[in-house]
């Protein structure tokens, strides 16, 4: 098969190549069509996303993306928001499991992150009224909420899921959270076989903190969801270990939570689990079923034996030990 590879910036190059490893020792025979973003697109295109990075991903459906850097401040929009703007990836998913061999305060969590990927609050639409004031738009449209909460439904009738937890702040918010929450109402309606609850963030928050197994499926608008991912991944071991999708009618891009990491770039710390398991979840979403199961089981064996383990797992091992672990362990 064929999949677009994004390498990245920071620890992104280090953690994709560890995949691609692990990947081909699941034997499946993947021809990865390199496409240039980030920092380094940056200096040779002179635009960190290129259109023919878009292109690429048209055409194949389907990439396996590193973390990119995008700068703060003025001149650059995120690459992120441009990429999952620009081929419309409405919803990022992002499962969050406790593993075992990972020392955490919880066990048993099993949820999945929902998150609204193209409008919110980081829609893009930010100006300056005068100077010293600036406002940045919470854009919510009815197909897009809509669109986001079926999504979640659909996720959870496929996988078996009880519970859909729509979490808002229409209280504050009434307009835009407001209109979301009916639209999250009107579409749970449409599936009675799952429940459907509506919880304010910040108690949302605060019940993650106090027992994040009562949570199962939860969806939400694209902040609110972005800092949530990274809460719930601080839950099951940290940003290390969680991998995510962002997928759209058409294609898919996987990614894990974690950024570029530029503070640990280089030195052989960084952990692949998150973007190995974000490959996994490619070769599910192209049918290739057993091999992610294959991969899935191989990261569970490497972390309860804990061979190799970086320091961000409690180890002293390095990218490459755990690498290589991952690719002895998906072998057997
Ligand atoms: P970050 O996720 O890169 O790092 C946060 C902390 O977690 C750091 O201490 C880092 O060392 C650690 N960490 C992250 N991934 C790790 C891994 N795989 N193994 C071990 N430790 C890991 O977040 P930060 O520092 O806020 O952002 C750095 C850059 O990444 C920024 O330019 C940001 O815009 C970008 N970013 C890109 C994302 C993407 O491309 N999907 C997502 C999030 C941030
Ligand atoms: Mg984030």
């Amino acid at each position: 098969m064929q999949a677009v590879l994004i390498d990245g910036d920071g620890i992104g190059p280090e953690v994709t190549a560890a995949a691609c490893r692990v990947v081909a020792a699941a034997g499946v025979k993947v021809d990865w069509i390199r496409a240039p973003a980030g920092a380094a697109a940056a200096a040779d295109y002179g635009d960190p996303l290129p259109d023919e990075t878009l292109e690429l991903i048209r055409r194949y459906r389907v990439a396996l993306k590193g973390p990119v850097t995008t700068p703060v401040g003025r001149g650059f929009r995120s690459v992120n928001v441009r990429l999952r703007q620009g081929l419309d990836l409405f919803a990022s998913v992002r499962p969050v499991t406790s593993l075992a061999g990972v020392t955490t305060p919880y066990e048993n969590v099993d949820l999945v992150v929902v998150r609204e990927n193209t409008e919110g609050l980081y829609a893009g639409l930010e100006h300056e009224v005068v100077p010293g004031v600036v406002e940045s738009v919470r854009l919510v449209t009815r197909a897009a909420a809509e669109r986001i909460v079926r999504f979640a439904f659909e996720l959870a009738r496929a996988r078996g899921r009880r519970v859909v937890t729509f979490c808002h702040k229409a209280d504050v918010m009434r307009l835009s959270d407001g209109l979301f929450l009916e639209c999250a109402r009107a579409v749970a309606d449409d599936y009675p076989f799952v429940l459907f609850d509506e919880k304010a963030i910040d108690n949302v928050c605060l019940e993650l903190a106090a027992d994040p197994t009562r949570f199962d499926v939860l969806v939400m608008e694209n902040q609110f969801g972005d800092l949530i991912s990274d809460l719930c991944a601080g839950l099951v071991g940290g940003l290390g270990v969680v991998p995510g999708a962002n997928i759209g009618g058409r294609n898919a891009v996987f990614e894990a939570v974690h950024g570029s990491a530029p503070d640990i770039a280089g030195t052989g710390r960084a952990n692949p689990i998150a973007v190995v398991r974000s490959a996994a979840m490619l070769l599910d979403h192209v049918g290739r079923h057993e091999a992610a199961a294959q991969i899935e089981r191989a990261v569970a064996a490497t972390l309860q034996a804990g061979v190799g383990l970086t320091p961000d797992l409690g180890g002293s091992g390095t990218t490459a030990t755990l690498t290589d672990e991952l690719v002895r362990q998906v072998a057997r």
